[in-house]
């Protein structure tokens, strides 16, 4: 397994193109599923859950081409996918595993096909992470659902009908499933407390050039009158937010300064507030968006996960690591995931000093932090240690770096292109 060597203490400077963002891509590739006609996405990210999930749409029958350019002045991978005949409607336990927003799949896979068996995802390192929202949903919108054998078995001879459905809590994915059923369902679909993440809305926009009938686009009720079918379209993933989070953090703790090429700040607000009150410049560039340190030491800021618009909990690890050196305490508390502190015990060993209560973690800043073999879980939390690593003294080398290749294009090329001593060990097996 890969291996990261990073040795810190090296300020970030120069530029760094964001790419495409992940969990806007995955969402937008399953959207293919809804046509017969092809669906052109560009500025894709290339990343493992990217063909991952390629690999799980091509066997239910979803044809993919591939091609370096798009046109336009995107960047990116450009993929085309034709679903033109769905061959199977069965989402296999091997590739749901691999990968939780492979159960994107059974919304479309329903609403166009009238049937579907996916995969029960598993629980994963971040939490339990249960998908009863996104079952109860289609269940409101005439499905008959049976948990049979670890499969999600699902039917609708009748073709799914419109529902009102009220989350008790906000969530991403149960809201991108039902928003894509409902798209073809008969009738009216009311879905209160929807997500309003930027990826949410950029799935939204796709369905509407694709033909879908959705008010209330980026509200907390996203109203779908269902139409009889829906055509191809083009559409370009909007910049990754989470990225450009994690490469603020790690311009901000090795008091760097960054030119972030293509990112947008309208994504990123509550982040940008609370970095600002850290100590961190941020100011929007006509390219994108500049990242400096004001002065001397960073100081400790209080966070809070919450759905967007709030702090993402996508960047919860990073926001920790950064305030790992910085000058006075931080509390950070996770509210959206239960056990999204896998980094807490690997960066205590980088010299960080952190005392988790429950849901929430004190970080008190400490003057310097000290390289270490250190090791994660998820993604997240893996790139929260190399960032920690980029400022530590001396050398960090981050095993497992696999999750790191599911979510960070070329991470390790984009940091060395800033000045960061950073490189990727490869070993056999
Ligand atoms: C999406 O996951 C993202 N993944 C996650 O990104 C992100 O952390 C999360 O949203 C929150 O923003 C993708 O977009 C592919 P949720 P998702 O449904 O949709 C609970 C990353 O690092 N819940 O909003 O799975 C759930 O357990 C990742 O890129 C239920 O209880 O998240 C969690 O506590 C990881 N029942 C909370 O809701 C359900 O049916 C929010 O989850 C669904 C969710």
């Amino acid at each position: 397994m890969d291996k990261m060597r990073i040795r810190g203490g090296k300020p970030l400077r120069g530029s760094i193109a964001v790419s495409g963002a992940k969990n806007a891509a995955l969402p937008l590739m399953t959207a293919s599923l809804l046509t017969d006609e092809t669906l052109t996405l560009s500025n894709l990210p290339h990343l493992v859950d990217i063909s991952t999930l390629a690999n799980l749409l091509s066997q239910h029958g979803v044809t993919i081409s591939m091609d370096g350019q798009a046109n336009g002045g995107h960047t990116g991978n450009v993929l085309s996918l034709t679903a033109g005949r769905i061959v199977s409607t069965t989402a296999p336990y091997d590739l749901v595993r691999k990968m939780r927003a492979s159960v994107l799949v059974l919304g479309p896979l329903l609403a166009r096909e009238r049937q579907a068996r996916v995969s029960l995802p598993g629980g994963c390192a971040i939490g339990s992470r249960p998908v009863d929202l996104h079952i109860k949903g289609l269940q409101a919108m005439g499905a008959r659902i049976e948990l049979s054998e670890g499969y999600i078995e699902a039917e609708a001879p009748q073709g799914l009908h419109g529902a009102e459905i009220v989350f008790p809590f906000v969530s991403v994915g149960a809201t991108e499933n039902l928003l894509m059923a409902a798209c073809l369902a008969r009738g009216e679909t009311r879905l209160v407390n929807a997500a309003r993440e930027p990826e949410v809305t950029d799935l939204a926009r796709c369905l509407v050039a694709m033909g879908a009938d959705i008010q209330g686009i980026g509200d907390e009720t996203m109203v779908v009158r269902g139409v009889d079918r829906l055509h191809g379209a083009h559409h370009a993933v909007i910049p990754d937010r989470i990225e450009t989070g994690t490469y603020v953090m790690a311009t901000a703790i090795t008091g760097g300064d960054v030119e972030l090429l293509g990112a947008e700040l309208e994504h990123l607000s509550a982040a940008v507030s609370v970095l600002e009150g850290a100590g961190v410049e941020i100011t929007a560039t006509n390219r994108g968006v500049r990242v400096r340190r004001a002065n001397g030491r960073l100081t400790g800021v209080d966070v809070m996960t919450e759905p967007f618009p709030g702090f993402p909990t996508d960047l919860q690890a990073q926001m920790m690591a950064l305030m790992t050196t910085a000058d006075g305490a931080s509390m950070i508390t996770e509210t959206i995931f239960e056990n999204r502190y896998m980094h807490v015990p690997e960066l205590r060993r980088m010299g960080a000093s952190i005392n988790l209560h429950g849901s929430s973690a004190m970080v008190r800043g400490v003057p310097a932090l000290r390289g270490a073999p250190v090791m994660a879980t998820d993604l997240r939390a893996s790139v929260s240690l190399v960032i920690a690593g980029l400022a530590a003294e001396g050398e960090t080398v981050v095993n497992r770096i696999y999750h790191l290749d599911r979510g960070y294009e070329r991470l390790e090329e984009k940091l060395a292109a800033c000045g960061a001593d950073i490189e990727r060990i490869k070993e056999d097996a």
